[in-house]
C-alpha cells in the first residue's frame, strides 16, 4: 500500500468522544500538525461537560463522520455505531475493559478495536487495597463522625472495625481473589505484608493459579465460604454477569467484605442490598455500579450500622492516579493514530480481524 499524501490525510478525522486526559491530546495534536505519515488530519471532540456523556445519538454521529473513534466506557458501541459508516477504520477505547463495544460485530465488520491494557494495574490494585482497607476500618464512617462534630471523647468501643493482618485474633485473613488476570494477581502480590492467606478462582487461568507462588487454588464454593474478604476482578462477559448473585451471596461468612473494582453487572445488586439489610454479609466496597451510575434502590441507605460498616461506595475509580490516566491516554491515543494509519494497533483485542477480507475492503487495500 502506498503512503498517503498529505492532501489525502487531510480528509481523515479521529473524533474523540470525550476529551481525554492532556498527554493523549498533545499526542494527537503533535500527529496532526507534524510532518509524519498521518499529519494534517482533522481532530474533533465531540463532548465539552465533563459530566455530560453522549447520547446513543451522538455516539452514531460520531462513528458516520469519523475514521477512527476514540471512546471511552461510557458509551455503548454496539452493531449499529460500528456499522454506521463503512470508511470507519478502528475504534480505539481508552479503557482496559471493552464490554461496552460489541467485539463480534466489529470483527465480522473488518474493524479492528483496541484497549489499554497493564498501565493501570497498579493503580487499579492500589483502589481495591484502599476500598479494602477503608472498609475493614470504617474509614468513610470515621470522617463522617469527625466532620459531623460527634467526636466528644475517645472510647474503647469507639468505631471498632476488622483486622486485615492477624491482629488481636492471631488468625491469618483469607483475601479470595476471583478473576486472577493482571490486576487480581496485582492485589495478591500487596496482600503479602498482611500475611493473608489469598484464594483464586479464576476458571480462564487455573493454570496461572496454580503455578501462582502467591495464591491457592480454590473453587468458587469454597472461595466465598472461607474468604474474609472477597475481591472481584474478572472481566464482564456473559459468563460472569451476576457471577455473585443470591445464592454466592449466601455462602459468604457472615462477617465477610465483598469488593469490586471490575464492572457493576458482575453483582446482582439488588441481591447485595438484601444481603447487606439482612446482615448476612459484613459488607461491600464498590467502585462500579450495575446501572452505573445509579445505584439500586436501598444501597445508599446501607453505608453505615451499629456494629460495623456496610458500604464503602466510590464512582468508578480504580485507574484514575493523574498518571495512570495520562499513559492510558496516549495509549488509546497511539492506538487511534495506528488506526488512521492503517497499521497494525499496538492493543488490538480482535487481532484476528487483520486477516479478514471485511478489514482489507474497509481499509482500501
Ligand atoms: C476501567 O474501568 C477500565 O476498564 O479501564
Amino acid at each position: 500500500m502506498s503512503v498517503p499524501t498529505r492532501q489525502e490525510t487531510e480528509h481523515d478525522l479521529i473524533v474523540v468522544t470525550r476529551r481525554i486526559p492532556q498527554a493523549g491530546m498533545d499526542l494527537l495534536e503533535t500527529a496532526r500538525t507534524g510532518d509524519g505519515a498521518s499529519s494534517g488530519f482533522r481532530l474533533e471532540v465531540v463532548q465539552t461537560r465533563e459530566d455530560a456523556g453522549l447520547t446513543h445519538a451522538q455516539t452514531l454521529d460520531a462513528a458516520r463522520r469519523a475514521d477512527v473513534l476514540l471512546c471511552q466506557l461510557t458509551e455503548p458501541i454496539d452493531r449499529e455505531v460500528l456499522a454506521a459508516n463503512p470508511a470507519l477504520r478502528g475504534v480505539a477505547q481508552m479503557a482496559v475493559g471493552y464490554d461496552n463495544v460489541d467485539v463480534g460485530a466489529a470483527t465480522e465488520l473488518g474493524l479492528p478495536v483496541t484497549n489499554t491494557p497493564g498501565v493501570l494495574t497498579d493503580t487499579t490494585a492500589d483502589l481495591t487495597w484502599a476500598l479494602l482497607m477503608a472498609l475493614a476500618r470504617r474509614i468513610p464512617e470515621a470522617e463522617r463522625y469527625m466532620l459531623g462534630g460527634r467526636y466528644k471523647l475517645w472510647g474503647p468501643n469507639l468505631l471498632l472495625g476488622a483486622d486485615v493482618s492477624p491482629g488481636g485474633s492471631g488468625r491469618r485473613k483469607v483475601l479470595g481473589i476471583i478473576g486472577y488476570g493482571r490486576i487480581g494477581r496485582a492485589v495478591a502480590k500487596r496482600s503479602t505484608g498482611f500475611d493473608m492467606e489469598v484464594l483464586a478462582y479464576d476458571p480462564f487461568n487455573r493454570d496461572g493459579v496454580e503455578a501462582d507462588e502467591i495464591a491457592t487454588w480454590a473453587e468458587l464454593d469454597e472461595l466465598l465460604e472461607r474468604s474474609d474478604f472477597v475481591s472481584l476482578h474478572p472481566a464482564l462477559t456473559d459468563d460472569t454477569h451476576h457471577l455473585i448473585g443470591e445464592a454466592e451471596l449466601a455462602r459468604m461468612k457472615p462477617t465477610a467484605c465483598l469488593i469490586n473494582v471490575s464492572r457493576g453487572p458482575v453483582i446482582d445488586e439488588a441481591a447485595l442490598v438484601r444481603a447487606l439489610e439482612a446482615g448476612t454479609i459484613g459488607g461491600a466496597a464498590l467502585d462500579v455500579f450495575e446501572d452505573e451510575p445509579a445505584m439500586k434502590p436501598g444501597l445508599a441507605g446501607c453505608a453505615e450500622r451499629e456494629d460495623g460498616p456496610v458500604t464503602v461506595l466510590v464512582p468508578h475509580i480504580g485507574s484514575a492516579s493523574r498518571d495512570t490516566r495520562n499513559k492510558m491516554a496516549t495509549m488509546a491515543a497511539t492506538n487511534a493514530l495506528a488506526h488512521l494509519e492503517r497499521e497494525r494497533a499496538p492493543n488490538c483485542v480482535n487481532p484476528e480481524v487483520y486477516d479478514t477480507e471485511a478489514y482489507r475492503r474497509r481499509i482500501g487495500g
